[in-house]
């Protein structure tokens, strides 16, 4: 039995950092074990030009705890007036790595979206031509179609017809929550990928709603059925390397969370790596965590692996976590597997 796992630094990317005293609470729980994210612009308000971008990296950098390293990798907030020509100087500088489509509405400050895609015609356009990929929030808003099919509806209504509008566009369908996703990702034609989050590898609907209601188990795309956790877990631990981890650890204050309307987010970054470790273990992967965690996605992105590793190793006893951690005067509620957690990292 393997108790011991050496694998290369993990990256992450789909993460959410926010700003202020929020970023500075949960920035040193990413870089504890990762080296990279790739930072989700969803601020308010969102990171829209390459001017934001920078501003916003020297805010995370200045967060950045003294003897910790991290490298943000930034994205732009994709909205129907984004200049395609500020996103090609953006990626030849090497700041921005992604532009991200939010669906207007879709999600957590995600109001200055894209609505009619044929205005983002243009930029798309120029992404292809340059190389640089597009992260798709991948979720009709339709009124009319049920919060659990809307991932489904969107690969046939939007992603599908995009994508053969601008042959060339590298496209990572971020969250992949559903069988049909994972389809969609390994077998269509072209630049295609997916990231996976952590909690939707360990988590479907019943864990929001049975016995009831769960907050923290509450995020967008929300949890589906057990059967498309079964394929999530299948695609996460195959290798395939069209498939990576994007935690998408997306904080709230606990006063947020539980609430009458609460936001949808879980935050993973605390436990990622174990709450990994044990999934893939379940799943006898354990020799494909690497590749989820660590290769996959520098791949796919054309940069280096990372050189340095990290160590996980399998205890008697269960590893603890602090329940919250703080963040200024509130709290953050750190992502509850509901079942024990035995692998940590040295
Ligand atoms: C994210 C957030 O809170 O910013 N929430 C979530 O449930 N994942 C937004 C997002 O990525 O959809
Ligand atoms: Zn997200």
């Amino acid at each position: 039995m393997t108790t011991k796992l050496t694998i290369r630094r993990p990256d992450d990317w789909h993460l959410h950092l926010r700003d202020g005293a929020m970023l500075a609470a949960v920035l040193p729980e990413t870089a504890r074990h990762f080296a990279r994210a790739i930072i989700m612009p969803n601020l308010v308000p969102p990171v829209v030009t390459s001017g934001d971008a920078a501003a916003y990296r020297d805010r995370i950098m200045a967060a950045l705890p003294e003897g910790m390293s991290f490298e943000p990798l930034m994205t732009l907030y994709l909205t129907e007036d984004t200049d395609p020509a500020d996103v090609a100087a953006a990626h030849a500088s090497g700041l921005v790595k992604a532009v991200k489509l939010y669906p207007a509405g879709v999600t957590t400050n995600s109001a200055s979206g894209v609505t009619n895609f044929d205005k983002v015609r243009p930029v798309l356009e120029k992404m292809a031509e340059i190389g640089l990929p597009l992260c798709i929030h991948g979720e009709v808003t339709t009124d009319h179609v049920d919060i659990f099919d809307r991932e489904k509806v969107f690969l046939e209504t939007v992603l599908d017809p995009l994508r053969r509008a601008t042959p060339g566009l590298k496209v990572t369908l971020e969250h992949v929550t559903t069988a049909q996703g994972i389809d969609y990702v390994r077998e269509s034609e072209g630049d295609i990928a997916g990231t996976i989050t952590t909690h939707h590898l360990m988590i479907n609907r019943n864990h929001i709603l049975v016995g009831g209601i769960k907050p923290h188990y509450y995020c967008l795309p929300v949890a589906k059925r057990r059967e498309h956790m079964e394929a999530l877990r299948k695609a996460a631990t195959s290798g395939n390397s069209r498939f990576f981890l994007g935690t998408d650890s997306a904080p709230h204050t606990d006063a947020l969370k539980e609430n009458a309307c609460g936001c949808a987010g879980c935050f993973t970054a605390t436990n990622t790596m174990s709450c990994l470790a044990h999934v893939f273990e379940e799943e006898g992967a354990l020799d494909k965590l690497e590749a989820f965690a660590s290769l996959n996605g520098p791949a796919r992105y054309g940069l280096p692996a990372n050189k340095n590793t990290i160590s996980l190793v399998k205890e008697e006893i269960p590893v603890t976590y602090p329940e919250k951690i703080a963040a200024g005067d509130e709290t953050v509620t750190v992502f509850d597997p509901g079942h024990p957690l035995y692998w940590r990292v040295t």
